[in-house]
């Protein structure tokens, strides 16, 4: 039986995940995959950590040379998050004809266009299906199952901690503060937010979702970004006055050579499948021009949810010859002849306060006429004192116009304020 020796650089929360599954299922693989998975090695900074979660003491190691000059070790497990050093590791060990499994999202969106010629040019693998979507099989569907398909649309909730705390809004009516705190507390959301809060994480994903879909470079600053931080509890009643739910979509479409790519909170139909995908699950919608729509629903993070992706991904290497890279190469730029949308059609959702006299409702739907946005609903609550909260959703409008008629609308001296501007599905 063939014997795959891996290292794991990284014993955090997902590479205690790895180990935990190459360990505990050691066995139930070797028997149903027909290969004999063995964790030579770790790396980490910190021994104790490495040692007190029952890893043995031959194999800790703190050197990067040691594991690159080590010809018994096939594959490389990064864990360790981040750009740097993670990048240098995995070149080095490319270079050093070892295969690497990342759940990296960051490192691949970024330098995926670096790390595939190193791996190419030394005929070793790069497999990454952890990186997106935790234990959600997304890469793997995109490059093993949607092969006779022009993917046209792919859309979702690929964030958890996003997720998890718009949940919470709309759930038990808590503020986006408490939420967020709770989502810290439970281990969701990090310390610093920004990364899952003001969507980088979901526009990483979304960065490789849509190249593999796509079959061309979608590069990260190509995407359309805005997070969550805005959102209020006015909004997530709204919504639910209205039918809808808040969600943070990443949302990818190519007809032709056009692409569009965006990540942001947006106003899901309560009857939509994507409604009903709470707390920190995940979820995407494919669209092939044969097989219609596909689904995938799961966790999206967690040490054992993204263990089991890596592992998936370490038993596919193991179990192959010779390794397979992008169709299309993967670039720092996108192909010449990709047009990016800047310019996309929604629906909206807008919330304006206004002084509450004869006339203002005139001037502000004056101007959204004169802009070519179509109103398909207007309500305007309370209106005791001078101002009162005016929310509008449009029929399916262009960006460009709905921002110029927002610019025009913030100028009458008769609104205080524009609320919100949300994107309907
Ligand atoms: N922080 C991510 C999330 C998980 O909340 O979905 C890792 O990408």
């Amino acid at each position: 039986m063939k014997r795959v020796n891996v290292a794991i650089m990284g014993l955090g929360v997902v590479g205690g995940g790895t180990y935990d599954i190459l360990t505990g299922n050691h066995d139930h693989i070797k028997r149903t995959q027909g290969v004999d998975i063995r964790v030579k090695k770790v790396l980490d900074r910190d021994r104790e950590r490495v040692l007190g979660r029952g890893v043995p003491e031959s194999a800790f190691t703190d050197s990067i040379d040691e594991l690159a000059a080590d010809k018994d070790i096939d594959i490389v497990v990064e864990t360790m998050g981040g750009v740097e050093p993670a990048k240098t590791f995995i070149i080095r060990m490319l270079q050093s004809g070892k295969s690497v499994v990342t759940a990296n999202k960051e490192l691949i969106s970024k330098y995926w266009y670096a790390l595939e010629p190193v791996a190419k040019a030394n005929g070793v693998g790069l497999y990454f299906e952890a990186s997106c979507v935790g234990g959600v099989p997304i890469i793997r569907t995109l490059t093993e199952s949607m092969q006779a398909n022009r993917v046209c649309e792919l859309y979702g909730i690929i964030n958890g901690t996003t997720n998890y705390i718009l949940t919470k809004m709309t759930e038990d009516g808590s503020s986006y503060e408490a939420a967020l705190r709770e989502a810290q507390q439970l281990g969701y959301a990090e310390f610093n937010p920004t990364a899952d809060v003001d969507g980088f994480d979901a526009m990483y994903k979304l960065s490789i979702l849509s190249s593999l879909a796509f079959h061309t470079t979608v590069p990260y600053g190509n995407i359309y970004r805005e997070g969550i931080t805005r959102i209020t509890a006015e909004d997530i009643k709204s919504a639910r006055d209205l039918g809808y739910v808040i969600k943070l979509l990443a949302i990818g479409r190519r007809e032709n050579d056009r692409v569009e790519a965006r990540v942001h909170p947006t106003f899901v139909p309560v009857d939509h499948p994507l409604a009903g995908v709470r707390g920190s699950f995940n979820a995407v919608w494919l669209t092939g021009d044969y097989v219609d729509d596909i689904m995938l629903y799961g966790r999206g993070a967690g040490a054992r949810p993204t263990g089991s992706a890596i592992v998936s991904d370490v038993v596919f290497c193991a179990k192959r010859k010779t390794h397979e890279y992008t169709d299309f190469g993967i670039a720092e730029k996108a192909d010449s002849h990709i047009e990016f949308a800047t310019d996309f059609s929604s629906k909206y959702y807008l919330a304006v306060t206004a002084c509450d006299r004869a006339g203002v409702l005139a001037a502000v739907t004056k101007i959204l006429g004169e802009c070519g946005v179509s109103i398909r609903n207007i309500l305007q609550k309370g209106g005791e004192g001078e101002y009162a909260p005016v929310t509008f959703l449009t029929h399916t409008a262009k960006e460009k116009s709905v921002m110029t008629a927002l610019e025009k609308i913030d100028k009458l001296e008769s609104v205080r304020s524009i609320d919100s501007c949300i994107r309907c599905l």
